[in-house]
């Protein structure tokens, strides 16, 4: 199999930025290699263009030459580049597809063309800030590109069905809450999550009603190279190597938990090798940050002491889950654990974009604390302002509309009595 845009193809270049700096990067992959399953041989990768896509696409082709053929199916929307894959062109196991998953014909030819048993599928909406303004086009490919491929490997009868899902399904976690489990629920709060957690719901109902092997896994934030600049990560670290301010939303008090992409790498491989049809796992880091944290680890980075004067304070997202918090320990019994620390990740990563900066072409427009891509518009700043306002007052008089979710009776009967939370106390601590 071979890789290459075919002149003529109508491809834009701009998904392939000829800098030849793909020619100079690591072969940046996971760790772990188990035993080829012998029901598995031709996989067909949705959004293997984009981050943890290509990271799985980079893993499965160099681990497994012989075993598995592996097809990255990607309709190259803005974050995807095909650089992302380029140093497998030439690899006999390795075929990029140029499709877009709301579509029937695409899906079925990719499908029927390489004879795909094994669907992992990662090709999504994957940016929060964009669902608050461009909700339809979350749902559209999200929701309903899920149902199309589910309906596609319905019918070629397919092996096994990998959905790539989210931690924020479960919504917020206060910080004296245990880690979710699987069984938790499900209780989304942005356009995005809600999207996601819609197509769980798909995978879910074509498991029960048409016995498709599925399996779903929700995973706490990936950061490492090869993301488009639109995530906190990338874009503080391209916003440092131009010496401009990191932009923080709302108190900057939010947290997060982290993953090095080849760890997430490791993660998808031991699902599909490891794990259960029918199942669901989490997949969790140990290292949770705050923004306001990770602006300092970033800046320490630089080697820039002077934090305050390099950060500032924006509009709050209309809604900004204060953290999330999934517990790992179903995959980790599987075999998968976290190998690289944050600390490790984040210089690695740092001198990636600093290394290849030109990987993307221009992305000056998506640097701003609420981007705008393509004429997509983001939440304004004044539509954030304002419903970031009204959340507030909800808060205020309610108490209760930050929470979410919990695992299980004790927690919903909270939400119903509307108990103040630590979560909410925290985010009412004035700001520094
Ligand atoms: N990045 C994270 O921290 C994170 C954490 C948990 C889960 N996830 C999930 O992992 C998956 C991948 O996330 P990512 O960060 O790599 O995203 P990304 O935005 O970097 O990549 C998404 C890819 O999907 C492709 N795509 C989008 N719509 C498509 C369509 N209709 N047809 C075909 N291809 C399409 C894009 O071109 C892109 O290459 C997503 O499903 C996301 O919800 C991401």
């Amino acid at each position: 199999m071979s890789i290459g845009i075919p002149v003529g193809s109508g491809l834009d270049s701009r998904f392939f930025v000829d800098s030849h700096e793909w020619e100079q990067a690591p072969l940046l992959r996971g760790t772990t290699r188990y035993e080829p399953l012998s029901s598995v041989r031709n996989i067909m990768i949705t959004g293997g263009e984009g981050f943890i896509g290509s990271w799985v696409v980079r893993h499965l082709v160099l681990t497994y030459p012989e075993a598995y053929n592996i097809v990255s199916f990607d309709k190259l929307d803005y974050c995807s580049s095909l650089n992302n894959t380029r140093m497998l062109d030439g690899k006999g196991n390795f075929k990029f597809v140029h499709g877009d998953v709301t579509s029937p014909e695409d899906v079925m030819r990719c499908l029927r063309t390489y004879n795909i048993d094994t669907v992992i599928h990662f090709a999504a909406q994957s940016h929060v800030d964009l669902s608050f303004g461009n909700s339809y086009a979350f749902t559209r490919n999200n929701v309903y590109g899920t149902h199309v491929l589910l309906e596609s490997a319905k019918e070629v009868g397919i092996g096994r069905f990998i959905h790539v899902s989210t931690d924020e399904v479960y919504g917020e976690v206060d910080d004296d809450a245990e880690d979710l489990l699987e069984h938790s629920l499900l209780a989304p709060t942005n356009p995005y999550a809600a999207s996601k957690a819609a197509a769980e719901m798909m995978v879910t109902a074509y498991s029960k009603s048409f016995q498709l092997p599925a399996i779903l896994v929700r995973s706490n934030n990936v950061y490492g190279p090869h993301q488009y600049p639109e995530k906190v990560i990338p874009k503080f670290i391209n916003l440092l190597m131009r010496n401009q301010k990191l932009t923080v939303h709302g108190n900057g008090k939010h947290s997060r938990r982290y993953l090095w992409a080849g760890d997430a790498a490791d993660a998808f491989d031991t699902v599909l090798h490891k794990g259960v049809v029918g199942h669901v796992y989490n997949v969790s880091s140990q290292d949770e940050v705050t923004n306001l944290e990770l602006c300092a680890k970033l800046l320490n980075q630089f080697g820039i002491s002077d934090t305050k004067g390099r950060i500032e304070y924006t509009n709050d997202r209309p809604f900004n889950d204060y953290r999330y918090a999934v517990n790992g320990s179903k995959l980790q019994a599987l075999g998968w654990k976290q190998q690289l620390s944050f600390e490790e990740g984040l210089r690695r990563t740092v001198e990636w974009y600093r290394d290849f900066p030109e990987w993307w072409g221009d992305i000056s427009s998506v640097l701003t604390a609420f981007p705008e891509v393509e004429g997509q518009a983001m939440v304004s700043t004044n539509q954030a302002k304002h419903t970031g306002a009204l959340i507030e007052a909800l808060r205020e008089t309610n108490g209760n509309a930050g929470k979410q979710a919990d695992v299980g009776a004790e927690r919903v009967k909270q939400m119903a009595n509307g108990e103040t939370t630590a979560k909410k106390r925290k985010l009412d601590e004035t700001e520094e």
